[in-house]
């Protein structure tokens, strides 16, 4: 997701009696991926990966609870969170629409995309439907330039796209059947 910037001595972090990372999810993350890794550091991509796709977010409060799981300071958490676009401190849909706008998919006609499916949903990029099924947002390169334009669909890339492409895959998406991750 994009930088913030935020008022942080006099900002609140909203918290919940119960942990976001709770007592099975460190019991596998210090079976399953602790060892893999030289630092217990290492492990923190994945962790965070665990608790997106847990929660559809990753709240201040898990960030927290990360930094104590893995004897880091929370600033490095969320520096962490907040350089990397699959990260959200907000929730985000069921159905995440990432369309590449980079320069390839720029010349391929990415803004057609773009503006189909913010016309479709009523959304801006970074904006998640009211029920809570589609957000969409406008990423940077996807490293698939030569099938350009291009955009995720969860973690699913899909190339050449057209519009039509793109309305099946939202319908399939509105259906269920898009996944999520
Ligand atoms: S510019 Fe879109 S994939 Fe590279």
């Amino acid at each position: 997701m994009s930088w913030q910037t935020k008022p942080s001595s006099t900002t609140k972090i909203p918290r919940r009696a119960e942990p976001y990372c709770s007592d099975a999810m460190k019991a596998r993350w210090t079976k399953d991926l602790l060892p893999r890794y030289a630092t217990k550091q290492g492990a923190l991509l994945p962790i965070l990966h665990d608790l997106q796709h847990e929660y559809r977010h990753i709240p201040y409060q898990a960030m927290l609870e990360v930094a104590q799981f893995l004897s880091i300071t929370p600033a490095e958490v969320m520096d962490t969170v907040t350089f990397y676009e699959e990260f959200h401190t907000e929730p985000v849909g069921q159905c995440v629409i990432g369309i590449c706008q980079s320069i390839a998919c720029e010349v391929c006609g990415h803004q057609k995309l773009l503006d189909h499916v913010r016309n479709r949903l009523g959304l801006e990029p970074h904006e998640t439907t009211d029920d809570g099924r589609f957000t969409l947002l406008a990423l940077e390169c996807l490293g698939s330039c030569d099938t350009a334009p291009v955009a995720l669909f969860n973690e699913t890339l899909h190339e050449n796209l057209t519009i039509e492409k793109v309305d099946r895959l939202i319908d399939e998406a509105a259906k269920g059947g898009g996944g999520h991750h």
